[in-house]
């Protein structure tokens, strides 16, 4: 089997701005959450390096002497809307999370929210397995594409309506890799 061709890409958000605001949202995180104990559910696959760093700068803004924390535990669930397109179709929940989401504080760690499908169902799952809370944190929001209204607690980037790939996010499966956000040229 071979593989897709790659397009040229250009740099919308760079490794340093990621990590930057991504240390900012952990420190925010970490404050809304002290002293509690917080599930980090991850939105397989695209969340996985904001996921990542995430729940390492959540880690990071303890004090030395850890006087306080916050408890975090990972799970996971996989949804899927984009069949190697650039257009959702038909939002699948693929795999649904554990038992242990059950009374506990959730907090959703998305790659991007576009149209609001894909969160919607999400949460709709969520609510039959009964939990304490649940919030929401995506790195990046794409308001001008949504059909669905939805509440992210905490955004790292709004971004203009363009096809982005990189940290986590997929054209065809490619490019999730990059360590920076990109928007492909087309060629
Ligand atoms: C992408 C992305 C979000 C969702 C957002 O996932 O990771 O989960 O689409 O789009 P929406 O707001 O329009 O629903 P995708 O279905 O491409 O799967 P992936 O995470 O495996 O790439």
């Amino acid at each position: 089997m071979s593989a897709t061709k790659s397009f040229p890409e250009s740099v919308l958000i760079s490794e340093s701005c990621l990590q930057n605001r991504i240390r900012e949202l952990g420190a925010q995180i970490f404050t809304d959450y002290e002293n509690k104990e917080l599930v980090l559910l991850g939105v397989l696959r695209g969340s996985v390096l904001f996921f990542a760093d995430l729940a390492r700068a959540i880690f990071k803004a303890q004090d030395e002497n850890r006087t306080r924390e916050v408890l975090l535990r990972f799970e996971f669930v996989q949804l899927m809307s984009y069949q190697d397109s650039t257009r959702p179709s038909t939002v699948k929940l693929i795999r649904g999370g554990s038992d242990y989401l059950t009374e506990r504080h959730i907090l959703i760690v998305e790659d991007i929210v576009d149209t609001g499908r894909t969160l919607t169902l999400l949460c709709e799952h969520l609510q039959t397995l009964n939990p304490k809370t649940v919030k929401v944190c995506a790195l990046l929001d794409k308001p001008s594409q949504r059909q669905v209204p939805v509440v992210v607690d905490y955004i790292g980037f709004e971004i203009p309506d363009t096809f982005v790939v990189g940290y986590g996010l997929d054209y065809a499966q490619q490019y999730r890799n990059l360590p920076y956000i990109a928007v492909l040229e087309p060629i």
